[in-house]
C-alpha cells in the first residue's frame, strides 16, 4: 500500500488496532457476529450492535464473534438501553477493546465505568461545544456522523460537522461518518485531519451481511432521495429522525400521526398516550425488515449513500476499492493531475 495513505491512517490504526482506519459502523440486527468477524478479518474495525440486547445475549454474541476472528472489534451500546451497566460489564468481562456509545451524550460516570475495565470509549457529538466537553470527560475518540447517514441521525450534515468540529479540533482523534464510500472522499477526510471514517449502509448489503435478501435488494435498487427521515406533523408529538427508505410503513406513519392529532384535539387522548402511540409504531420494524424481509412495513434504515451502492460485493472488494481510489487520488494530487 502507498506510504502516504498508510501514514494518513496511522493514528486511526493505532487507536483501533485494525489494519485500516475504517470502522464498520454498528447496525442493529445486521451487525451480528458473522458480519462483524468478517469485517475485522478484512482489516477494518467491526462493531457489534447490542441494540436492545441484555448482558447475557451480548456475552454470547461476543463469544461467537471471538470464535470467528482474533482481530479487534468493538461493541456499540445505546445509552437508553435499561441494561446499560450490564452491557458494559459484559464487555469488561469479555475484554472488549472499544465501546461505542450511541443514542445520546454520555456522562462522566459511564465513561469512567468503561475506562475502569481498560476499555476505550468512543461516541458521537452534534456540535463543537459538546465535542470539546466529551474530550474533557475523557473519551478516547469521537465520531462525527452527518445526517446523510442511515438509522438514527442528528440534524446536521457531514459537510457542516467537518467545518464546525473537525477543522476546529486539529489533533483530536476524530472519525467521520455519513455518506462516505468512495476512496477519494475517504482520503480527503484524512487530509482534513480525520483519523479515519465509519461506514454503514454499504455493509448492510454486502455478501457477508445476513440481512434478508428482500432488505438488501430494496437498498440496492433505491436512490439517495428515497432514503428519508420521517415527516413530523406537530411539535407536540415529536418524531425520531431515523433515515430509512420510504415504503408503505412511512405512509401509514403519517396517517397514524394525523389520527393521534385528531384524537388529541377532540380530547380523546393525552399528549403522553399520543406520543407513546407514535413511539410504538416502529417497534420491531427494523427486525421485521432485516430478518423477515418485510420491505412494505418494516423499517428499511439506510443512508443516502444507497444512491451509489448498486451491487452486493464482498467486504474485501469494498475495502479494496476504497483504498485503491484513495491511493490513486493522492497519487494524482502529488503529480498535480488534480
Ligand atoms: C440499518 C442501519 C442500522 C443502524 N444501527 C445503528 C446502531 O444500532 N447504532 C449506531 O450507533 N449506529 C447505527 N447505524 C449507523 C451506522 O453505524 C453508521 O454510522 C452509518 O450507517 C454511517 O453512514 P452511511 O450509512 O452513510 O455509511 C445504523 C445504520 C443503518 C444503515
Amino acid at each position: 500500500m502507498n506510504e502516504r495513505i498508510l501514514k494518513l491512517m496511522q493514528k486511526g490504526i493505532r487507536i483501533l488496532g485494525s489494519r485500516y482506519s475504517i470502522i464498520g459502523g454498528a447496525m442493529t440486527w445486521i451487525s451480528e457476529s458473522h458480519l462483524v468477524a468478517a469485517m475485522s478479518e478484512s482489516g477494518i474495525f467491526g462493531v457489534l450492535a447490542s441494540g436492545a440486547m441484555d448482558g447475557d445475549l451480548l456475552k454470547k454474541e461476543i463469544t461467537l464473534t471471538k470464535e470467528k476472528t482474533k482481530n479487534n472489534f468493538g461493541v456499540n451500546i445505546i445509552l437508553m438501553n435499561p441494561k446499560l451497566t450490564d452491557l458494559v460489564d459484559a464487555c469488561g468481562e469479555a475484554k472488549i477493546s472499544h465501546i461505542i456509545l450511541a443514542g445520546g451524550i454520555p456522562n462522566r460516570d459511564i465513561i469512567d465505568k468503561i475506562h475502569s475495565y481498560g476499555i476505550q470509549v468512543m461516541t458521537f457529538a452534534p456540535s463543537l461545544s459538546i465535542a470539546k466537553r466529551l474530550f474533557k470527560l475523557g473519551i478516547d475518540a469521537l465520531i462525527l456522523e452527518g445526517s446523510e447517514a442511515g438509522g438514527h441521525v442528528g440534524p446536521v450534515t457531514t459537510m457542516v460537522l467537518i467545518q464546525d468540529i473537525l477543522l476546529n479540533m486539529a489533533g483530536y482523534p476524530i472519525f467521520v461518518a455519513g455518506g462516505i464510500l468512495r476512496g477519494e472522499v475517504f482520503a480527503s477526510m484524512l487530509q482534513l485531519g480525520a483519523i479515519g471514517c465509519q461506514i454503514g449502509t454499504v455493509f448492510a448489503c454486502c455478501k457477508e451481511s445476513l440481512a434478508h435478501e428482500n432488505f438488501k435488494k430494496a437498498l440496492l435498487r433505491a436512490g439517495g432521495r428515497n432514503a428519508v427521515t420521517p415527516v413530523q406533523l406537530d411539535k407536540k408529538f415529536p418524531v425520531a429522525p431515523v433515515r430509512a427508505l420510504e415504503n408503505k410503513g412511512t405512509e401509514e406513519f403519517i396517517a397514524r400521526q394525523k389520527e393521534v392529532l385528531q384524537k388529541f384535539e377532540k380530547g380523546e387522548i393525552t399528549t403522553e398516550n399520543g406520543r407513546l402511540s407514535l413511539e410504538h409504531f416502529w417497534a420491531g420494524a427494523l427486525r421485521r425488515a432485516v430478518q423477515e424481509g418485510d420491505v412494505e412495513r418494516g423499517s428499511l434504515m439506510s443512508g443516502q449513500i444507497v444512491e451509489i451502492v448498486k451491487e452486493e460485493r464482498h467486504i474485501k472488494e469494498i475495502i479494496q476499492s476504497i483504498l485503491s481510489e484513495a491511493e490513486m487520488f493522492l497519487f494524482n494530487l502529488d503529480s498535480q493531475l488534480i
